[in-house]
């Protein structure tokens, strides 16, 4: 098996306000923590997507750019690790147990997952419907793993958005496992996010 990684970049950061992969997370690029965390994990090859240095141009979704990155991959790759610059927090163990689950070998996809904290309601406007039992719900994160065989054919036969890539596989019939995600591997979504990371880090 060979491993490469896709780190994800571009987008418009409409709630960040503003391109946020070069933005700095301790004196580091966002986009650069995730190669580095990629190449830590093992990939020889890591394909950044996103306007910064060296990376190639992304998608309208988060989909797009990570077929983009996908499809860029060497020949011979088979597995992938999709992270999120976003998550600049992301860490070694984390990312060694997503890939020691798919070395396996028996799956499609692995998602690390964190369990979830609040109490979620779903809603029909300002009224409550109902109150979600918790106990099997997760937060999903990256960096994922995939079989990249598996990957690229869910791509191709399902062109709805999905706001992660191991949504398309289970909607493929693919086969999706978790591995224990961490509390720490935050996302920068909003500016405020910024300074959490950073008081985490
Ligand atoms: N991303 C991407 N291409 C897109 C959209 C998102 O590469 N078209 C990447 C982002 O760079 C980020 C990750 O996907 O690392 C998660 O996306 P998100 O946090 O939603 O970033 P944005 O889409 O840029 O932000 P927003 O949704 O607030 O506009
Ligand atoms: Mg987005």
């Amino acid at each position: 098996m060979t491993l490469g990684g896709v780190v994800v970049a571009a987008g418009r950061g409409e709630r960040f306000g503003g391109p946020k992969a070069p933005v700095e997370v301790g004196g580091t690029p966002m986009w650069r923590r995730g190669v580095a965390l990629l190449e830590a994990a093992g990939a020889v090859q890591v394909v950044v997507v996103g306007d910064v240095p060296g990376g190639i141009p992304g998608g309208e979704r988060r989909r797009d750019s990570v077929a983009i990155g996908v499809a860029a991959l060497e020949e011979g790759v088979d597995m992938v690790l999709v992270h999120d610059a976003a998550r600049p927090l992301a860490d070694a163990s984390l990312a060694s147990r997503v890939v020691e689950r798919l070395l396996r070998g028996d799956v499609d996809a692995v998602v690390p997952v964190v369990p979830v904290r609040d109490t979620i309601k779903r809603l029909a406007g300002e009224v409550v419907v109902e109150t979600i039992d918790r106990s099997a719900l997760a937060a999903a994160q990256t960096p994922q793993g995939f079989r990249v065989a598996a990957l690229a054919a869910a791509q191709a036969a399902d062109g709805a958005d999905a706001s992660d890539e191991a949504a398309l596989i289970e909607r493929n019939g693919g086969v999706v496992v978790t591995v224990p995600g961490d509390p720490g591997n935050l996302k920068v979504t909003y500016p405020e996010d910024l300074a959490i990371v950073e008081a985490y880090r």
